[in-house]
C-alpha cells in the first residue's frame, strides 16, 4: 500500500495534498466521539412519559391501569400510554442503556448518584405553553426550570462543575414536546380562525421552544435528540371529528408547519453554538408515508385505536372497561392518541438508521457516536 500510494504521490503531489487534507478531516470528526452515552435525560409530553403523572393525584391523563402495559414485561401498567415500551424505552435499549426512572419517583433521593444514570422529566399532556393542559400535568418549562435545574445542581455539586459539564455533554437529551399544544389549539377554536391564526400560533409556539432550548443548553444539554409532532389530523381522536373520518387536514398542516419552524430553529441554534448537536426526526413525514401505504409498512389498521371505546376506540383513553385488539403488532395507534410499540419500533429505527429528510441532519446513531 505504501508503494502504490508513494508511486500516485509522484505522479500528483497536489492529490496527496487533498489526501492529507480529507484524513485530517476525517481525523478531527472521529475525535470528537467522546465515548458511549452515560445517560439519558428525557423531558416532553406522554409519549415520553414513563410514570411521573402516576404522581400527580389530580391528573385524568394518566396510563397506570389495564389494558396500558399488556405487552409490557409481567403486563404491567407503569404509566407509559403505550401496549408495551415507549420510544424513550426503545432508544435507550439501542444505547445498551437503562430506561431512565420517572423523576417523580426518585426526588426525594438524598443519594445523586442515581442521576447519573439518567432521569425522566416527561409528563403526560405537556406542552410548550404552560397553558396546555395547566393543572394536569408537569409543564415544560417546569420540567426544565424546576426539576432538571435541581437535577442540574445536585450533579454540579457532586461532580464539580467541570465534570458535571462533561458527564451532560456526553449524555444524550431526548425531547418531544409541541403535539398537544396543536390538539388543544384544534379542538377548541373554531376552524375558521384555525386557518388566519395558524402561522402566528406556531411562529409563538418556535418562539418559546426556542427560550426552552436555550435554557437546555445553559444547564449542559449538548446533544439533542428531538421528536417532531406526529401528522395529529390523523390520530383517532382527530379523525373522529370528521363524518367521513378523514384526517383532519389543519391539525396535519400545524404539525407540519411546527416541525418546520423547530427544524429552522435548531438549525440557526446548532450554528451558535458549535459545540451543540442534535437528531431532528419529521415523526409527521415519517408516519404518513405509513398511513399512506399501510401494508407496505406491515399495517392492517391505521385508522381506528387498538384499545379504547366508541366509533373506532376513539372516545376515551384506553380505560380497563375498554376492548382492545388482540394483535397490537399491526395496528398504528394503541390509543385515540399514541402510538403501538410496534410503531414506536417503527420510527425508531429510522430515526437511528435513516437519512433525511425523515431524520436530520444526522441520525442518533451518528448523533451518540460523535
Ligand atoms: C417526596 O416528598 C414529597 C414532599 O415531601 C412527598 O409529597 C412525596 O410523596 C415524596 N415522594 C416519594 C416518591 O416518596
Ligand atoms: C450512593 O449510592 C451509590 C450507588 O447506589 C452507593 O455506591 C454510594 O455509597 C451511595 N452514597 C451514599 C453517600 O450513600
Ligand atoms: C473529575 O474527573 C476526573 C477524571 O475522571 C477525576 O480525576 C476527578 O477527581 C473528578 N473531579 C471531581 C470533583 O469529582
Ligand atoms: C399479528 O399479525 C402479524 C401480521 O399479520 C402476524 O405475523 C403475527 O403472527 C400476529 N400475531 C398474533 C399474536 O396473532
Ligand atoms: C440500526 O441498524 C443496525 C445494523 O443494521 C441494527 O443492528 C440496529 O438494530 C438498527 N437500530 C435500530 C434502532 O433499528
Amino acid at each position: 500500500m505504501g508503494s502504490s500510494s508513494s508511486r500516485r504521490c509522484r505522479i500528483s503531489s497536489g492529490v496527496c495534498v487533498a489526501v492529507a487534507l480529507i484524513l485530517a478531516f476525517l481525523a478531527c470528526c472521529v475525535a470528537c466521539a467522546s465515548g458511549a452515552v452515560p445517560a439519558l435525560y428525557v423531558l416532553g409530553d406522554s409519549q415520553a412519559d414513563v410514570g411521573n403523572n402516576n404522581y400527580l393525584p389530580e391528573s385524568l391523563l394518566r396510563a397506570n391501569f389495564p389494558h396500558n402495559g399488556v405487552d409490557y414485561p409481567g403486563g404491567k401498567a407503569t404509566g407509559r400510554f403505550s401496549n408495551g415500551y415507549n420510544f424513550v424505552d426503545l432508544v435507550a435499549s439501542s444505547l445498551g442503556l437503562d430506561s431512565p426512572p420517572p423523576y417523580l419517583s426518585i426526588r426525594n433521593s438524598s443519594n445523586s448518584t442515581i442521576y447519573l444514570k439518567g432521569i425522566n422529566f416527561a409528563s403526560g399532556g405537556a406542552g410548550v405553553s404552560d397553558l396546555t393542559n395547566k393543572g394536569q400535568c408537569i409543564s415544560f418549562d417546569e420540567q426544565i426550570e424546576r426539576d432538571y435545574s435541581k437535577v442540574h445542581a445536585a450533579l454540579v455539586k457532586r461532580l464539580g462543575k467541570r465534570n458535571a459539564s462533561t458527564h451532560l455533554g456526553e449524555s444524550l437529551f431526548v425531547v418531544a414536546i409541541g403535539g398537544n399544544d396543536i390538539i388543544m389549539q384544534v379542538l377548541f377554536s373554531p376552524v375558521t380562525e384555525l386557518l388566519s391564526t395558524q402561522k402566528q400560533f406556531i411562529s409563538t409556539l418556535a418562539d418559546t421552544l426556542k427560550r426552552q432550548l436555550q435554557s437546555l443548553y445553559d444547564l449542559g444539554m449538548r446533544r439533542l435528540f428531538i421528536v417532531g409532532a406526529a401528522p395529529l389530523g390523523c390520530c383517532p381522536l382527530l379523525r373522529e371529528q370528521s363524518p367521513t373520518k378523514a384526517c383532519q387536514a389543519e391539525a396535519n398542516s400545524m404539525a407540519a408547519t411546527y416541525n418546520d419552524a423547530a427544524a429552522e430553529l435548531l438549525r440557526g441554534m446548532a450554528k451558535r453554538h458549535r459545540d451543540m448537536s442534535y437528531a431532528f426526526f419529521d415523526t409527521s413525514t415519517a408516519l404518513l408515508q405509513a398511513i399512506h401505504d399501510p401494508k407496505a409498512r406491515g399495517y392492517t389498521e391505521v385508522k381506528a385505536a387498538c384499545c379504547g371505546l366508541g366509533v373506532n376506540n376513539a372516545m376515551f383513553l384506553c380505560a380497563p372497561d375498554s376492548k382492545y385488539c388482540s394483535n397490537r403488532t399491526t395496528h398504528m395507534f394503541w390509543d385515540l392518541v399514541h402510538p403501538t410499540e410496534m410503531t414506536s419500533k417503527k420510527l425508531m429505527n429510522v430515526a437511528f438508521n435513516g437519512s433525511a429528510p425523515l431524520v436530520s441532519p444526522i441520525n442518533v446513531k451518528e448523533l451518540t457516536q460523535c
